[in-house]
């Protein structure tokens, strides 16, 4: 239970009573035409990954959340890009809770050179990072990490949700008295929240994700709220000795290692917002031992893998309910996306029988209940992203074919339902 206080009750509540209490200085409502357009004043971060997540940059003046696991590479990307932005011009003050100057010294020299533009400041009581930031007028201002910070206002622990919501708010008023941008960092608690539930989400402009497996070295940057893009769009990099690096090309990344003339591998296309990516599902269906069969997915819904099976089962007549079923997604990668069926029915059919798929085959599409083969979106993209990498079949819904060219080189295989997909395989 956390304490929150409550404003004082203003003295009278009826509608009299609350515009005799304001006489004179209300605000008329204005139709949008009367309003003046002013275009956003971005600036790039120096990463065409983080600034695509972001909707084309920081917006000047905005506040940005930047949530994670402890050591999943948060403190380092934002150093990259303030190094970046310092490198372009722009005074920065990256104010620090967690670590000290020297400890923020030893990663500054993994990644490189810093400008005198950006400066460091171990410090955690808001109060005088206020009159600091007042003082200084940097145009951005990272603050490494939100549940460090306190206000000696509140008679709560650092981290407590009262000091985080106070943090936040003093900051948040202090933006807009400044114009400076900020960025936050915040832990991700272990239900998989920043900062607890959500208190934070509502207050900023922008909330990005940083995620990914700690032993592997990629990562994934996803955004979940921006006022100023689309929340679709993801960054992928990689976490090398010298700090992040962006990952261009994530199909690429994200097939690399693939297995060859083994059964249970398919690569099908998901979309990310408006970006193709091809991954690599993998099946592994094996006799059950047990009273009843073991169903289990990484990457992706396992109750949409229970349901795949069911429809194999009845449409195709393959005994699923006595094999076991494990699904994964290769490269660590979360996708949901109904166009992903296809591939994973490929793979749990290529699997159970032991026959391996083509190489250079992909495979995308929805399939339905009746075990038909649905149409999926953006298939023309999909189409071209698996030409540009390098396959030569692409097996899709029959209901896709209308309207679509096939990029040269391009062998396309439709299919209506799960019986025409058995003779492909
Ligand atoms: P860090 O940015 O401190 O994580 P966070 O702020 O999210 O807690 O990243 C820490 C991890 O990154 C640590 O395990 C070491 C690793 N790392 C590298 O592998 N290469 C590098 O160049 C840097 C700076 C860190
Ligand atoms: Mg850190």
């Amino acid at each position: 239970m956390v304490e929150a206080p409550v404003p004082a009750k203003a003295a009278g509540t009826s509608a009299a009573a609350m515009s005799a209490a304001h006489p004179g200085i209300r605000q008329k409502p204005v139709p949008l035409s009367a309003v003046e357009e002013t275009g956003e004043e971005r600036f790039s971060t120096g990463f065409a990954e983080l600034d695509r997540v972001l909707g084309g940059g920081v917006v000047a003046g905005s506040m940005i959340l930047l949530g994670g696991d402890p050591g999943i590479g948060k403190s380092t990307i934002l150093l990259q890009a303030a190094r970046n932005m310092a490198a372009s011009g722009i005074d920065i003050v990256y104010i620090s809770g967690e670590e000290s100057l020297r400890q923020i010294k030893m990663r500054g020299r993994r990644i490189g050179s810093i400008s005198d533009k950006l400066r460091f400041l171990c410090e955690t009581d808001l109060e005088s990072i206020t009159a600091t930031l007042q003082e200084e007028k940097p145009r951005l201002a990272i603050i490494d990490s939100i549940q460090t910070m306190y206000s000696a206002q509140v008679q709560a622990s650092p981290g407590s949700i009262a000091q985080i919501r106070e943090a936040t708010g003093i900051l948040l008023r202090l933006a807009k008295e400044t114009g400076i941008t900020f960025f936050l960092v915040g832990h991700v608690t272990k239900d998989g929240n920043v900062a607890g539930p959500r208190v934070l989400e509502h207050m900023v402009d922008a909330v990005l994700y940083f995620e990914g497996d700690r032993y592997a070295s990629y990562r994934i940057l996803r955004s979940v709220k921006n006022r100023f893009g689309s929340t679709n769009e993801i960054g992928i990099f990689e976490m090398r000795g010298d700090g992040l690096s962006e990952v261009l090309n994530p199909s690429e990344f994200l097939l690399s290692g693939r297995p060859h003339d083994v059964g249970g591998s398919v690569v099908t296309c998901s979309m990310e917002g408006t970006r193709p990516l091809l991954l690599e599902v993998q099946a592994l269906v094996c006799h059950t031992s047990y009273g009843y069969p073991k169903r289990q997915s990484t990457g992706t819904d396992i109750n949409r893998v229970s349901l795949l099976m069911a429809v194999i089962e009845k449409r195709l007549g393959v005994p699923m309910s006595q094999f076991d079923a494990y699904i994964n997604l290769a490269g660590g990668i979360r996708q949901t996306e109904p166009a992903l069926d296809l591939g994973i029915v490929m793979a749990i059919l290529s699997s159970y029988r032991n026959v391996p798929v083509d190489d250079h085959m992909i495979v995308f599409g929805e399939v339905g209940l009746s075990g038909e083969v649905r149409a999926v979106s953006m298939a023309q993209m999909r189409v071209q992203e698996a030409a540009k990498m390098g396959f030569t079949v692409c097996v899709l819904p029959k209901s896709n074919m209308r309207r679509l060219q096939a990029p040269e080189g391009m062998r396309l295989v439709p299919v209506s339902s799960l019986a025409e997909l058995i003779d492909v395989l």
